[in-house]
């Protein structure tokens, strides 16, 4: 007879659903081999709901071929506090009632700290085993929610599944012992390269009317970018040659769209899509900076793969170009995957107009070849 190994694994935003989808293929792999005797991995996702629209969430499970969580905790956006606070509240009555063997926490979001915490304080036998994919990532900037994030899973974590050397170096430094370390690869990219044939017949460069290579890729979330005016309006200077260059597409988190309209910056961009964009008489300069809503995963990959340049300020994509082979330029000024930039394609840009410029100039003269780090 089967004996199962419960496992919850956690989801919250966006990135998380694409790490966690090879994981949900490898179980069913370890099941099918180890059908007749067993013992079988028994995965149970929880959502918390930290992201929640259907084009940050929903939309990503069909493509992703993730299965509909078994637990949906709903707690939606709020302050760091509100929003940590409020998993760990509705999360410690279900890891007490599943009885888990382990726990699956992946990246560094709110929802990946916050469940991880949980299982941690729970009382022996009840509290699981703590597994954290993406562990050791370190950006050293305290002032950023994901380095903390980071740091606290990785040190009341039991198994940590690291992605680039680096990392292995970071835990070893901050007295984790190496016998909790795994060096296993990027779940993120092991997404990335099994979507890639479907992107491929994405049509999403016909419904932008880009070229292949004749047009950049934009995205911003990050609250130190976007938040305040005198932050965004630094990076749209810094892109304009860019924007008089080729046009940029723009897909905005729900953030950055909010952003936009109380800061006031329509003025930016090309598109009459965005709510007050009518009213903003005079266009700040003479470039092409398309908004559109958030992208579905393959569109997404579609549209990096063809760009002749991507800029940026998340972690994922990052490495998904490097993946790629395609040049990122990344507007923060420390990055926590060093790999990307020492073997990759990425050059980090910080986040002032003249740095940013210099940087898309280096990386349309001659774009960095990089390699897919081993
Ligand atoms: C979170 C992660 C970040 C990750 C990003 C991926 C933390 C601390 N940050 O940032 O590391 O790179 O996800 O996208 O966990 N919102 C909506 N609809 C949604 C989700 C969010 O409108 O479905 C809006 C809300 O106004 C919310 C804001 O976006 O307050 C920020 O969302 P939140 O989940 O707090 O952080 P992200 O910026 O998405």
């Amino acid at each position: 007879m089967i004996t199962w190994m419960k496992v919850l694994i956690v989801v919250g935003a966006r990135p998380n659903f694409v790490k966690v989808a090879p994981l949900f293929k490898a179980i069913r792999e370890f099941n099918a081999v180890h059908e007749c005797w067993g013992p079988g991995i028994r995965p149970v996702l929880v959502h918390t709901g930290q992201h929640y629209d259907e084009p940050m969430s929903g939309g990503f499970f069909a493509h992703l071929d993730l299965p509909v969580p078994e637990v949906s905790l709903s707690v939606g956006s709020g302050t760091h506090a509100e929003q940590t606070a409020e998993i760990m509240r509705r999360f410690e009555p279900v890891l007490v009632a599943e009885q888990a063997e382990a726990l699956v926490v992946v990246g560094d979001v709110n929802s990946t700290l916050a469940c991880a915490l949980v299982a941690a304080k729970l009382p022996r036998p009840a509290r699981p085993l703590i597994a954290h994919v993406e562990a050791g990532l370190r950006s050293f900037d305290r002032s950023m929610p994901e380095e903390i994030n980071r740091t606290l899973t990785d040190s009341v974590s039991d198994l940590l599944f690291v992605t680039e050397e680096s990392a292995i170096d970071n835990l070893r430094r901050e007295g984790i012992d190496p016998g909790r370390v795994h060096f296993v690869g990027n779940t993120m990219i092991d997404s990335l390269l099994a979507w890639e044939p479907r992107a491929d017949r994405s049509s999403a460069l016909t419904r932008y009317k880009l070229q292949p290579g004749g047009y950049a890729l934009l995205t911003l979330h990050r609250g130190a970018n976007v938040d305040e005016r005198e932050n965004f309006i630094e990076i749209l200077e810094g892109l304009q040659e860019l924007a008089e260059l080729c046009p940029i597409l723009f897909p905005l988190h729900p953030r950055t769209q909010r952003r936009i309209a109380q800061l006031a910056l329509e003025c930016y961009f090309t598109d009459s899509k965005l709510p007050n964009h009518e009213q903003s008489s005079t266009r700040a300069y003479g470039g092409d900076i398309r908004t559109t809503g958030p992208l579905s995963y393959l569109d997404f990959i579609h549209l990096m793969k063809n760009a002749r340049l991507v800029v940026t300020d998340s972690g994922g994509v990052q490495e998904e170009t490097t993946a790629l082979g395609i040049p990122c330029v990344t507007v923060r000024d420390n990055t926590e995957r060093p790999v990307t930039t020492t073997l990759g394609t990425n050059v980090l840009a910080g986040t002032r107009r003249a740095a940013i410029r210099e940087s898309i100039r280096g990386q349309l003269a001659c774009p960095r070849r990089g390699r897919i780090p081993a």
